[in-house]
């Protein structure tokens, strides 16, 4: 049933508020402590709670030495514990030459010496349980670092018995590439090794080699790696890069498109390395062969999926695959309109039957969304992070935070080719900056580095606002983002109607996105006003419905019988009905 604007006209306002009541950025403080998650089943706890991206080389450095580690973690879990975050997702703390920052493992059994050791991510585990935050690792399953004695092993001899743990094909008669493949990371997808004569292939970088997953021993060991620290109390994975476990045999060429790449290498459609079928079955297979062994145990995907259509597949026939395929699809939008949105919203609310949503805005590989979008004349950065955060939190599906978005962090990228540390962005300057600037230190404080550590030079520079927007700024500042978060969180944890389902109303608006949650006889309605124009959304008085709680508002009132919204204008309610 199509609910038109005449829906949401009828909301009665019964008791109005004084408007200055109404202005103010939540109506009452947010908790001290988070309540504690209304869990209905142990092993279903993700659908309930918020996931948190914690990326350990710049959260907290707690040796001084620059660079982030589990320790720095460990010692910020109350805060994270005060956020309301049932779970964190670090992203990899593995021994690694750190190419890719991580993504280039070269041993899934320990723990980089730089980050910490393999006890320290027992503490943490064990600290986090204490608190109610699990945690979850990072699983790179389409490639290993050029290091890992694997690769080593495969590329000393073809006769190796770990040749076929990776791709190598022949060089053509010409002695080029196999096939046309593109790297996305920049050039050919092939590297020829001079010993061998042969052909390596690589999805990303030269130093992360593919692993063969058509190798039932590449399976076993792989397989094994996730149970080793599932044994340890990890509450499962973010699988990374899943799309490129796979590609086709005949190394059939892809598609050539008319255009260059941040690189210079013609764009192409990856149709013959990317998103092939084996995928699913083979992560069907990781979940019930190690997953499911572990009570509660989870698998996030990180799945970039054109739409909702494409994203269910995940699931699984039998919701047997990933409890969670993220839905990234929002993070790559050139700008956030309310038509765009609620299609694709609704389109994951039908499509994912059975299964269970999940979001993201920002994260370690995209621009912060506070800062990703063109500001509308009089509104802030602090008002993209609240719609932003607004939309996220009053969504269905869970939640993934990018650590630092609660603060409203923004992109700080390197100006000069000199300062960049991401490879990608070294070879793409100045079109791909690479991603510096959204992995910048976490902001504690006004103190030397935001308190990210205690005066050694950070890996990356802090953001130049950190003197006001950091995490004990925020904290004194009632009308703060973070403020606005705690107070979406607690909504989220304890108001019955966040546990139900969702509804777009006046389906036709082309400024406001508008729905409603509702669930244990209560209904939220929310309003985000994705325009940059204000916009008023008529009450009317007389109906049966009435607004009987404000929640979260910023930039709203409710004046003269409507809900007057500023550009990025949040109105957040329970409504009766
Ligand atoms: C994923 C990671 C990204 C990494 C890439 C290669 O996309 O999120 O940071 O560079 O995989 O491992
Ligand atoms: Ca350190």
């Amino acid at each position: 049933m199509r609910v038109g604007r005449a829906a949401l006209l009828s909301v009665a306002v019964a008791a109005f508020l004084p408007v200055a009541a109404q202005a103010q950025a939540m109506l009452q403080p947010p908790p001290k402590a988070m309540p504690a998650n209304p869990t209905v089943d142990q092993n279903d706890w993700y659908k309930t709670g918020i996931i948190y991206e914690v990326y350990p080389r710049s959260f907290a450095d707690s040796n001084n030495d620059g660079i982030g580690d589990i320790q720095g973690i460990v010692k910020h879990l109350d805060y994270v514990q005060s956020l309301g975050i049932d779970a964190i997702w670090m992203t990899p703390m593995f021994p690694s030459p750190q190419a890719d920052f991580g993504y280039d493992v070269a041993d899934y059994d320990n723990v980089d010496p730089q980050f910490g050791t393999v006890a320290d991510v027992d503490q943490l585990v064990a600290q986090g349980k204490g608190r109610g935050v699990k945690v979850l690792l990072d699983f790179v399953v389409n490639h290993t670092s050029d290091q890992h004695p694997w690769f080593q092993q495969s590329k000393s001899s073809r006769t190796n018995p770990y040749r076929d743990f990776y791709i190598w094909r022949d060089p053509k008669a010409d002695g080029s590439p196999p096939n046309n493949w593109a790297s996305i990371f920049g050039g050919s997808a092939w590297t020829l090794d001079p010993k061998t004569k042969q052909y390596y292939y690589h999805f990303f970088y030269p130093q992360q080699p593919d692993l063969n997953w058509r190798n039932p021993k590449v399976e076993k060991a792989m397989f094994d790696a996730a149970e080793w620290w599932l044994k340890r109390g990890v509450y499962g994975y973010r699988l990374d890069a899943v799309d490129t476990m796979f590609e086709r045999t005949d190394l059939k060429d892809n598609t050539v498109y008319p255009g260059v790449d941040a690189f210079g290498v013609p764009n192409q459609d990856h149709v013959n390395n990317s998103k092939q079928p084996e995928v699913h079955t083979e992560l069907q297979r990781l979940r019930q062969m190690v997953i499911d062994k572990y009570p509660g145990r989870i698998l996030v995907g990180e799945t970039w999926t054109s739409d909702a259509s494409e994203l269910v597949q995940y699931y699984g026939p039998r919701n047997n695959e990933l409890q969670l395929p993220m839905f990234l699809n929002l993070i790559s939008l050139p700008a956030l309109t309310a038509p765009d949105l609620r299609q694709r919203i609704t389109g994951v609310e039908t499509n994912s039957v059975g299964g269970w949503p999940s979001f993201a805005l920002s994260n370690h590989d995209s621009r912060r969304a506070a800062s990703r979008y063109p500001l509308p004349a009089g509104a802030s950065t602090d008002d993209w992070a609240k719609i932003t955060g607004a939309l996220l939190l009053t969504l269905r599906g869970t939640p993934v935070l990018y650590y630092g978005e609660e603060l409203g962090m923004v992109n700080n990228d390197p100006q000069r080719i000199e300062d960049v540390q991401d490879v990608i962005g070294k070879k793409g300057w100045p079109k791909e900056k690479g991603r510096d600037g959204e992995r910048t230190p976490m902001q504690w404080d006004a103190s030397t580095n935001a308190g990210f550590n205690t005066g050694a030079k950070p890996w990356l520079p802090v953001a130049p606002d950190y003197k006001t927007r950091n995490v004990a700024a925020e904290s004194a500042d009632p009308h703060s983002v973070l403020n606005f978060y705690r107070t979406l969180i607690a909504l989220r944890r304890t108001h019955p109607a966040m546990s139900g389902d969702w509804k777009a109303v006046d389906t036709d608006d082309k400024q406001v996105l508008a729905y409603q949650r509702s669930g244990g006889g209560k209904t939220v309605l929310v309003l985000l006003n994705l325009d940059s124009k204000p916009a008023d959304v008529p009450i009317e008085k007389t109906d049966t419905m009435e607004i009987v709680r404000p929640l979260a508002i910023n930039r709203a009132l409710l004046i003269s019988g409507s809900i007057h919204l500023d550009p990025l204008g949040v109105y957040v309610a329970e409504i009766t009905r």
